[in-house]
């Protein structure tokens, strides 16, 4: 099992350090493109966990080439995105929705049956239900073979924010101001910000098989030191990742730059 809860926390998460985001972020995606390669040669379906903002936008750029130049296929390939705000209209500039038509589904041959992003139109009435059946669907497609994360400055991953559990489940959360501030700049303003959002919880991302958690630049050296090499707490949630068997950071020279333990 990749994760257990009772499995000790580890001394530091393995990290992958590369002198650039972009070298890094390729080698992820020849990752993933492996990965979808030996599904499709062995007739399974991929299913993969994916994530908006800027740290993974070199990543898809390399998948949407290697779907141009080399035959890559997402046929076969099924996503559940991680997050979304709410309320939000799929239309709207800061939608997830639009966000990942733009920077990879409109430029691959993944069946539009097959993406999954939290619906942030979904009534306030319905949005438990919304999110126990997003869990099932998951479930349903065997889980998540690979999760992509970011990580927040307050330490993050999806939109659990600090005081998440690590038993959490996909559902409405409320942004903390760090998460808010950071994205102001694309609302124009942090009181445009909105003040919730759905997420995938620690609980579900903590039960995809491999996790790879990017982070590149100098804003978050800080906190990959914390959540790599500090103490695991809902304080920074991040650091729930200690317990998973299979999880790695790919990060730059400016992201590393905090780290001790070698
Ligand atoms: P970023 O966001 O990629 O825009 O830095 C990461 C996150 O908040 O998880």
């Amino acid at each position: 099992m990749p994760v257990d809860p009772l499995c000790p926390a580890k001394r530091g998460i393995p990290s992958q350090v590369l002198t650039s985001g972009l070298e890094a972020s390729q080698a992820v995606a020849r990752e993933i493109a492996d990965l979808i390669r030996l599904r499709e040669s062995d007739g399974q379906t991929c299913v993969l966990g994916l994530a908006t903002g800027s740290t993974p936008l070199d990543v898809y750029a390399e998948l949407i080439r290697m779907h141009r130049e080399e035959g890559l296929s997402f046929r076969n390939v099924v996503t559940f995105n991680l997050d979304e705000y709410y309320p939000m209209q799929p239309t709207a500039a800061q939608s997830y929705v639009r966000f990942m038509n733009e920077q990879l589904f409109d430029h691959i041959d993944i069946p539009a049956e097959n993406v999954h992003i939290p619906d942030g139109t979904i009534s306030l009435d319905d949005v438990a239900a919304y999110c126990d059946g997003y869990e099932q669907k998951i479930a349903a497609r065997g889980g998540l073979d690979l999760q992509l994360l970011g990580i927040g400055r307050a330490g993050h991953i999806g939109f659990n924010e600090p005081g998440s559990t690590l038993d959490s489940r996909t559902r409405l959360v409320t942004l903390n101001d760090v998460t808010r501030e950071d994205a102001a700049s694309a609302y124009s303003g942090i009181e445009n910000v909105p003040r919730q959002a759905i997420t995938m919880g620690v609980g579900t991302i903590m039960q995809a098989r491999r996790i790879i958690l990017l982070a590149f630049g100098s804003s978050k050296a800080s906190i990959v030191a914390r959540a790599t090499e500090g103490t695991v707490s809902e304080s920074v949630p991040a650091t729930f990742l200690h317990h998973h068997s299979n999880v790695e950071f790919w990060l730059d020279e400016t992201s590393a730059a905090q780290l001790s333990l070698s």
